[in-house]
């Protein structure tokens, strides 16, 4: 399989590790014989660990390049939409013209929600966040598919993943709808994707929905963009669920809770909330302050990346979406005013610019949602709406190949074995 190799000396034996070049990015030592010579790795945070071989997405974090199936994130943003970009992230390729209008159809059929489901809401306090509700009721998915649970089937896996994707907006919608206290909304299937949501979310059943075809292209663009992002916290979370067998609901719901949290899919509420702290452009200067003193545990929530040691390529893209979307609202926001400001001095302060520090994709994309009018505390649902097809596809490219359940070692370095001692001898 491979010519290169890395030799490690481990006691004073050597050790021949084979290296794996990829069609693109960096060679990968495969150190998994290091078990049966008595070592482990150590690499908190994987840093520099391949968990998986892949064939989905590729990131180059040092020029900025992101590819799904080898088409750059800039094409598929500006060219395709996000159908047509779960099609190809789900089968390898670009669809034709047929293949596409049947994917669209499949998934169009599958947008309602079991009845019953409507009564997992009522078991939720009003106030309650709609990720809490969204972790819930997907994993309660799984109660209702029994029919189509069997992980080893090419056909169940299919039609989950038709499932999930259709799905997705109509339950993030009711989390929506029931924070404020009006009727679910019913899909409808003669809208695109996009607008359907937008019915869902903004529609109620006195009147017809008007969508702006605007604001429906503009979250068809944020879909493509968080549609996947190689293996991340979540995607990674998704894919070790998924390696112990666990049915594909159950993984979907973990890879939601790991995106909760504001230093992944939780940024782009959080960047909101930060822009409403800063408050003003004066404030600037003592927020980046904040931001560069160790001390204080204050990050500019929208900055940094594990991967992007450049500009992230679905900011440049949400930047000008950004734009558009305000110009043709008409919407004249201080927070994208303030964003801007922000952005302007960090890119030009050396404590960023030494740690390659620049806006990523949840710099932007809150203050797009949040003209659109979704409300704050929906922005990582909708991430979680959009990512669901990275995390099946992932999900299912590890179950159609070899795999083994994923299990991490330790350096350990609690007590050594001692006596137990009984309660009324303990000091
Ligand atoms: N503000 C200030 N300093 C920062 C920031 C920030 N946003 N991000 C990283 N740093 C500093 C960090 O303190 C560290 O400094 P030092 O080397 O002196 O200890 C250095 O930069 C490297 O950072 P790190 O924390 O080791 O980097 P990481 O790869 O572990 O973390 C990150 C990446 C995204 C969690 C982090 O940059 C962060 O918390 N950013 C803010 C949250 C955010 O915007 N997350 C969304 C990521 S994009 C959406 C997604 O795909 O999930």
């Amino acid at each position: 399989m491979t010519e290169k190799k890395a030799t490690l000396k481990v006691d004073g034996k050597d050790l021949d590790l084979p290296i794996y070049t990829p069609t693109l990015g960096r060679d990968v030592i495969d150190v998994s014989k290091l078990v049966a010579n008595g070592v482990f790795t150590f690499d908190p945070g994987f840093t520099s660990t391949a968990s998986c071989e892949s064939k989905i997405t590729f990131i180059d974090g040092e020029v900025g390049k992101l590819l799904h199936r080898g088409y750059s994130i800039e094409e598929l943003a500006g060219k395709s939409d996000y159908l047509e970009v779960c099609y190809t992230l789900l089968y390898g390729e670009l669809p034709t013209a047929e293949q596409r209008d049947q994917f669209i159809s499949t998934v169009k059929n599958h947008t309602m929600v079991h009845e019953q489901i409507r009564n997992f809401f009522n078991g939720f306090r009003r106030d309650a966040h709609p990720m809490a509700i969204m972790c819930g009721v997907v994993g309660a998915l799984s109660a209702f598919y029994h029919d189509s649970l069997d992980i080893n089937n090419p056909e169940h896996r299919e039609i989950t993943a038709y499932r999930l994707i259709a799905k997705m907006p109509t339950i993030a919608a009711m989390c929506y709808k029931y924070a404020l206290g009006q009727p679910f909304m019913y899909p409808r299937n003669d809208l695109g994707y996009a607008e359907n949501f937008l019915h869902m979310m903004f529609g109620n059943p006195c009147e017809e929905s008007k969508i702006s075809p605007t604001l429906a292209k503009a979250m068809d663009r944020i879909f493509i963009l968080h549609a996947d992002h190689e293996q991340n916290a979540s995607t990674s979370t998704v894919r070790l669920a998924g390696s112990s067998g666990a049915n594909p609901f159950a993984c979907i719901a973990a890879g939601i809770s790991a995106l909760w949290g504001p230093a992944h899919g939780g940024a782009n509420e959080a960047v909101l909330n930060m822009l409403d702290e800063i408050g003003s452009l004066d404030n600037i200067d003592t927020y980046i302050a904040k931001a560069k003193d160790k001390n204080d545990p204050f990050k500019l929530m929208g900055f940094g990346h594990r991967v992007y040691k450049n500009y992230d390529p679905r900011a440049t893209v949400m930047r000008e979406s950004c734009h558009d979307v305000l110009a043709e609202l008409g919407v004249n926001d201080p927070q994208l005013e303030l964003a801007m400001k922000l952005e302007e001095i960090a890119l030009s302060d050396p404590y960023f610019k030494e740690k390659k520090l620049f806006p990523n994709v949840d710099f932007y994309s809150g203050i797009i949602l949040k003209a659109i009018g979704i409300p704050t505390s929906m922005f990582t649902v909708i991430f979680a709406l959009s990512r669901t097809v990275g995390w099946i596809a992932h999900w299912n490219e590890m179950i159609s190949n070899p795999y083994k359940i994923g299990r991490p070692r330790q350096l350990y370095t609690g007590e050594t074995e001692r006596e137990f001692i009984p309660v009324n001898e303990r000091k």
